[in-house]
């Protein structure tokens, strides 16, 4: 995720450049940078670090023009650095580009375009826009500069391929901005002889509540009295304008109440912006060292907390898929464990933030062992990313809450995905079978995006059960490590006593809590084990439990007859299913925690990154 903002209109633009980025701060906070278009060309600004690095240079500077484009960066193609901050600009300096999103096909394109004689200055896939609206300038006729710059980018738009919305201005038509949306966020603010370009409402939302939603394949044209909307064919599209009827601060979450449900809701897109990487990154992974990895026999998971279970889920998958004995330790135990040195063991360090203090400490042991060292982490250039020999990069973008949502189910699909490409690479899985998995796990995104339909029927249940004392989660097999998560994410938030079991496990001592009434919440979706998990409800409910079940379509007339409620999500591959069980669980967290009056995204004793140990 990254933060786009543009200002046309007959004030200087900076300050309202400046203001919104702050309000798309949580949309990503590595670097930023302003381009303005002066009297004499554009002026960009750029500086590492959070908006209030960037809003100092620009007092500095002084830039003045009335009309500019900023952008807020969370680095996803080279390092945080002023060179690879946006804007970025063509070879003359005269088109500058911000953009979100990924361009997948940029090496190809950046290629061709040095090909052609353009210069690069930086990492990024963005600057390959800047240089093709330049290459295409050179191609179109139009009786206007402003005309033409929208023919070159509607050819540019063409030529791109991936999930991006992007501004543009060229110093030759300084009343004219352009937007482009196609599957990232892209809004247009409609203000009294102004308009605005921006990823989200909240950056304009103080100077006008009229916003134009762009679908995707969209592309506006911002000058100060019009923003004019184009579909794909290049013929205007017409599109109503929306009155925000939102404050500043709920406007700032999406209109959600709290960011944990926003980041709930993120989960689709979260999940396809990480699949998305993917097969080319895992290929650079796993290709660049195919003769070290086949020798891998043996793989330590470590993690802390949320990241933990996601290491647990990860066990089953690279036992199943790729054939390798698989380990998980809490990171803050690793450190202590006798653990034999060997060249041929991998280990995989799971971190959202990549600064946790104990995961690192894991890391550094394991680099000592002379294990090789894999990073699943959401921060680009983070302590962890740098410990590592490697590094696959969840791109669900920042998460603000507390309690974590979208990043664990980003950090299973993640594990999924290396452990299908390295069963298929070591010969573990056929080709048939890697094929198979693969069609499964590209559908999750679209599966957790029908489970969030849920979010009535776990709301309305949660009203029967929020003041229990204490709740019990069960699981079994790939769905045990969720029971637990889902146990985490309620004591975390709601302060209640939560604890998660292996379904087998409660006849050995744990039933013994169990009294009338107490919240016994079973994953049991219809699968091989839907019997087993049907014995559990009868022991349970055998006590006084109040069970609800977790179940498939499939599943719920069965359910219902040992339990008290059912939640339905949609069916997924056994393996997937923990992916669409979980958010039955983050939402029902989530509503214990609002109906107690929690403090949801920042819960008591808690922080987001734990930096000590
Ligand atoms: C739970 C939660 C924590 C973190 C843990 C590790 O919701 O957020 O348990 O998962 O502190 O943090 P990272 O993933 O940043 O290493």
């Amino acid at each position: 995720m990254c933060g786009i903002i543009g200002y046309v209109g007959a004030k200087n633009s900076v300050p309202f450049l400046i203001e919104g980025l702050k309000k798309l701060e949580y949309r990503g906070y590595d670097s930023a940078g302003l381009a303005v278009i002066e009297k004499d060309g554009v002026r960009r600004i750029r500086a590492v670090g959070k908006v209030a690095e960037l809003e100092k240079a620009a007092l500095l500077a002084h830039p003045q023009g009335c009309c500019g484009i900023g952008h807020t960066r969370w680095a996803t193609h080279g390092k945080p650095s002023e060179e690879n901050s946006h804007p970025h600009t063509d070879c003359s300096g005269e088109i500058v580009v911000v953009h979100n999103g990924i361009i997948e096909n940029f090496l190809a394109l950046k290629e061709k375009l040095l090909t052609l004689g353009h210069k690069f200055q930086s990492e990024t896939d963005t600057e390959v826009i800047a240089h093709l609206i330049e290459e295409n300038l050179k191609h179109v006729r139009a009786a206007t500069d402003e005309e033409r710059l929208f023919r070159a980018v509607m050819r540019t738009s063409n030529e791109l391929q991936g999930a991006f919305a992007y501004g543009v201005l060229w110093s030759h038509t300084p009343q004219q901005i352009i937007g482009v949306k196609n599957q990232s966020p892209l809004v247009v603010g409609i203000g009294k002889g102004e308009t605005f370009l921006a990823s989200d409402v909240p950056a304009f939302l103080k100077y006008t509540n009229k916003a134009l939603f762009l679908e995707d394949g969209q592309t506006v044209v911002l000058t100060p009295q019009s923003a004019q909307v184009y579909g794909m064919d290049g013929k205007e599209a017409k599109v109503k304008p929306t009155k925000i009827s939102w404050d500043q601060k709920t406007a700032e979450k999406g209109g959600y109440a709290h960011f944990m449900l926003k980041e709930i809701y993120d989960q689709p897109q979260a999940l396809e912006d990480t699949l998305r990487t993917a097969r080319a990154d895992f290929a650079r992974i796993l290709g660049l060292k195919t003769e070290d990895l086949r020798k891998i026999k043996k793989v330590y998971l470590v993690a802390c907390g949320t990241a933990y279970h996601a290491a647990l889920v990860g066990k089953y998958y690279l036992e199943n898929f790729a054939g390798v004995t698989a380990s998980v330790d809490l990171a803050s135990e690793f450190k202590y464990r006798t653990i034999p040195p060997s060249k041929d063991t991998l280990c995989i360090a799971i971190s959202q933030s990549g600064e946790t203090a104990d995961t690192l400490g894991a890391v550094k042991k394991a680099k000592d062992l002379g294990f090789k060292r894999l990073a699943i982490c959401n921060v680009l250039g983070s302590g962890l990313t740098r410990a590592c020999n490697s590094v696959f990069y969840t791109h669900c973008g920042p998460e603000i809450s507390v309690a974590s949502t979208k990043a664990f189910t980003s950090q299973i699909v993640s594990l999924y995905a290396l452990a299908i490409f390295l069963g298929h690479a070591s010969g573990n899985i056929s080709q048939s079978v890697f094929n198979k998995l693969y069609k499964e796990l590209m559908a999750v995104p679209k599966a957790v995006a029908e489970t969030l339909n849920i979010e009535y029927d776990v709301r309305h249940l949660t009203r029967k059960v929020y003041k229990a004392p204490r709740f019990i989660f069960l699981g079994r097999n790939v769905d045990f490590p969720i029971a637990l998560e889902g146990a985490l994410k309620l004591k975390e938030i709601s302060y209640s006593c939560a604890e998660g079991f292996a379904a087998g496990e409660i006849k050995h001592g744990p039933i013994s809590v169990i009294d009338k009434g107490t919240p016994v919440v079973v994953l049991m979706p219809k699968n091989h084990l839907f019997d087993k998990m049907l014995s559990a409800c009868q022991e349970c409910r055998a006590r006084g439990a109040f069970v609800v079940a977790v179940t498939t379509p499939d599943g719920k007339a069965e359910a219902a007859t040992v339990t008290d409620k059912q939640i339905v999500v949609p069916q997924a591959s056994e393996y997937l299913q923990p992916v669409l069980d979980v958010v039955a669980l983050q939402f029902f967290a989530y509503w214990v925690a609002k109906r107690l009056g929690r403090d949801i995204d920042q819960p008591r004793n808690l922080a987001k990154s734990v930096t000590v140990e």
